[in-house]
């Protein structure tokens, strides 16, 4: 749906050229919902600008639809930039317009009919929830009432892509919950396209199919979410990774145990429906090892539930490396700690 290739872009500061983004090479698939992190001036907003143009790319194309957007004359960009909804981390609402005029903005520049228009608006503010605040204004609405304003506002015309830049990084954790929810909703209802940009491993956990990892304007990691999540490659990731797992704290405890002697401590990665314990259970008896739980936490990967128990084994070195390979035979990723 959407492909970067070879994408830079450089900004010029006082004469001096500052690289933003370096040979981005991205591919979003048709109806998934990417997510892109980083750190504040990683290349985020830039990247995700140049996805629909607002940033002209130094170097490099940027393909929407299969349609080059790079090389299309500015009136053809305009059009083809409708079928590209974005929203913001500050909503961008007009304040001296109500909720219903916000969202038939774009519609009215399109020179849509009126009772189109006001068909559509009031198929949106159901769709967002916000019939009962359609005669309002920006001012009388919560933060999580004005980014559905946005939203609505972005879907009018339509699109089949939509850019979300940190649209839930002004919000309290339920709003940005209840936001995600609609995103995901409207992705699953429509087939829309999502790309979101966020400094915020959680939220590309809730709602992510795969995720792209930026680092000073380079990709530096990407890959379906509970890959990267399971098997993070850099630095960068695993520090991310960290905000929503309690590292730390497992570090800590790996610490203790091995300062008391123990040297079998392995984690256990159980990913889908399996509950682990019956695995867990029948394998310790076949090989006659016994396990003490050292820390255990199931969490939830968009859809897909998953599980992590750090363990430490009991039993002679055979029946350990037997332990391993039983499980890791019967699906469950094993690594030793
Ligand atoms: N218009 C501009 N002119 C000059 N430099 C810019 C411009 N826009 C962005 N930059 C620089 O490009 C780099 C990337 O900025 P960008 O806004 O894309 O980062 P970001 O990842 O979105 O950060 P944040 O999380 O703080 O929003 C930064 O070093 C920034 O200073
Ligand atoms: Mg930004």
């Amino acid at each position: 749906m959407i492909r970067l290739e070879h994408v830079s872009k450089q900004f010029t500061v006082k004469g001096a050229a500052v690289p933003a983004l370096t040979d981005i090479n991205l591919a979003v698939e048709p109806g998934e919902i990417f997510g892109i992190i980083g750190h504040s001036g990683a290349g985020k907003s830039t990247l995700i600008r140049c996805i629909n143009l607002l940033e002209r790319p130094t170097e490099g194309r940027v393909l929407v639809g299969g349609t080059d957007l790079t090389s299309l004359p500015e009136r053809e960009l305009q059009a083809s930039r409708r079928k590209i909804g974005m929203i913001f981390q500050h909503f961008n609402l007009l304040s001296s317009a109500t909720v219903a005029d916000n969202i038939a903005f774009p519609l009215r520049l399109a020179k849509r009919p009126k009772e189109e228009i006001d068909r559509r608006v009031s198929e949106l503010v159901q769709l967002v929830g916000l019939e009962e605040q359609r005669n309002k204004y920006p001012a009388q609405l919560s933060g999580g009432q004005k980014q559905r304003v946005g939203i609505a506002r972005a879907l009018a015309a339509d699109p089949q892509v939509l850019l979300c830049d940190e649209a839930t990084s002004a919000l309290d954790p339920q709003t940005t919950a209840s936001i995600l929810a609609l995103l995901k909703d409207i992705n699953r209802r429509f087939g829309l396209t999502i790309v979101l940009i966020t400094h915020e491993m959680h939220v590309i956990r809730q709602v992510c199919d795969r995720l792209a990892v930026i680092q000073a304007g380079r990709i530096v990691e990407s890959g379906p979410v509970l890959d990267v999540f399971l098997r993070p490659q850099h630095p960068t990731t695993r520090e991310f990774i960290e905000q929503v797992e309690e590292s730390a704290e497992l570090r800590d405890t790996l610490e203790r145990e091995k300062a008391a002697g123990k040297r079998n401590i392995i984690r256990l990665t159980f990913v889908g429906e399996k509950t682990y314990e019956p695995v867990l259970f029948e394998t310790m008896r076949e090989t006659g090892t016994s396990f003490a739980i050292l820390q255990g936490t199931i969490s939830r990967m968009k859809d897909t539930p998953y599980g992590q128990l750090v363990v430490n084994l009991d039993g002679t070195p055979a029946q350990i490396k037997e332990t391993a390979r039983l499980l890791q035979s019967r699906g469950v990723e094993v690594e030793t700690l």
